[in-house]
């Protein structure tokens, strides 16, 4: 159980039925774009700056973090959030790779061989994280639709077998207490909708790490309504943890090339307009208007530095509620 929140400076969320209450805001560890136009504000351009960052977010009344393998920020996070100070405070996440094949081969994995890539990937990262136990660990990507063969590599599968044979080998990790709760990171709301009936497994998702984003102009997008029709009834009816993804469509470009993004996008700049009016400015806006969705319990924003984060922190903090 996560203790203690701070309601005086921060907002916090039941995340489903994981019962735990989460900040309404996260940080999304995935910052290492060396390409990115801001690269010198990623966390492996100053990883002092990155994790003195993250105290800030700790003391901030920020208890949500997110990272992946290969994000390259497991170490920062061990490094701040493992120590005997912050662990109790902060609910972790990381995930078990994306690959359900061998990709020399081509050949499926069986059972065995998952249950081997998941585990050998797990204690690398509880090592980095410097924890016996991650609070969730999630199937990285549960489906992703493209040309890259090494994307298009998904839990679904035919008949969503890797996804079941996934689900099976991290309810054994739960069993053994190195992992609390789990889920999937899902792109698209067909196979998160299918994903959460599945007969047998409906029950199984705890949470759901979505990409739903205020433009469909960004990386193969839908509009958010199909999100909205297809997928967030189902995920509020089997009280699924809703967490949304990528509310700043992500650190590839700057906030004022997002912002023609959205004004060229009538319905985008529609959606996000009523909180520019009320004196929020765009990233804000788009974080308000994600959270405003209840269907969505939290997100996780990339926010590598302090100042980025205390912008981002505003409209979650109390007085903004
Ligand atoms: N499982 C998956 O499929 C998957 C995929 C992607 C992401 N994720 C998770 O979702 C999280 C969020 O996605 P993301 O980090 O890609 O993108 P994001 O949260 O949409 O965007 C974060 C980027 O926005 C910029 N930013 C943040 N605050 C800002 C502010 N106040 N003003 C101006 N710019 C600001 C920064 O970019 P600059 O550094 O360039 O300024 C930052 O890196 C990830 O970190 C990761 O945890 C999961």
């Amino acid at each position: 159980m996560l203790r203690p929140l701070n309601p005086e400076i921060m907002t916090y969320a039941r995340l489903g039925k994981t019962n735990i209450m989460v900040s309404r805001i996260g940080l999304g560890g995935y910052n290492n774009d060396e390409k990115g136009v801001n690269a010198h504000l990623n966390a492996k351009a100053d990883p002092p700056a990155y994790r003195k960052t993250l105290q800030y977010l700790v003391d901030n009344g920020v208890n949500l973090f997110d990272t992946a393998p290969d994000y390259g920020t497991e170490e920062d996070f061990g490094l701040v959030l493992g120590t005997e100070e912050n662990r109790n405070k902060v609910f972790i996440i990381t995930k078990v790779s994306r690959l359900v094949k061998d990709l020399k081969t081509g050949e499926p994995f069986s059972r065995q061989e998952m249950e081997q890539e998941f585990r050998n990937g797990l204690s690398e990262s509880l090592r980095n994280l410097r924890t016996d136990y991650v609070d969730m660990l999630l199937l990285h990507h549960l489906n992703t639709k493209g040309d890259d063969p090494y994307h298009n590599l998904g839990y679904v599968g035919p008949d969503f077998d890797y996804f079941k044979m996934a689900y099976d080998v991290i309810n054994e990790l739960i069993r053994e207490g190195l992992v609390n709760f789990k889920g999937f990171t899902s792109h698209y709301p067909d196979t998160t909708r299918d994903a959460v009936v599945l007969p047998g497994y409906a029950t199984e998702t705890d949470v759901a790490v979505v990409k739903y984003t205020i433009t469909r102009h960004f990386f193969q997008g839908q509009e958010p309504e199909i999100w909205e029709n297809e997928a967030f009834p189902v995920l509020t009816q089997q009280d699924v943890g809703v967490i949304e993804m990528k509310a700043l469509l992500s650190p590839h470009s700057t906030m004022n090339e997002k912002m023609m993004k959205v004004r060229n996008d009538a319905r985008a700049f529609a959606r996000m307009k009523p909180f520019l009016d009320q004196g929020y400015t765009p990233p804000q806006a788009m974080i308000k208007w994600a959270l405003s969705k209840k269907a969505i319990h939290t997100c996780i924003v990339g926010m590598p530095r302090i100042h980025l984060a205390e912008e981002d922190l505003g409209p979650v903090r109390p007085s903004s509620a």
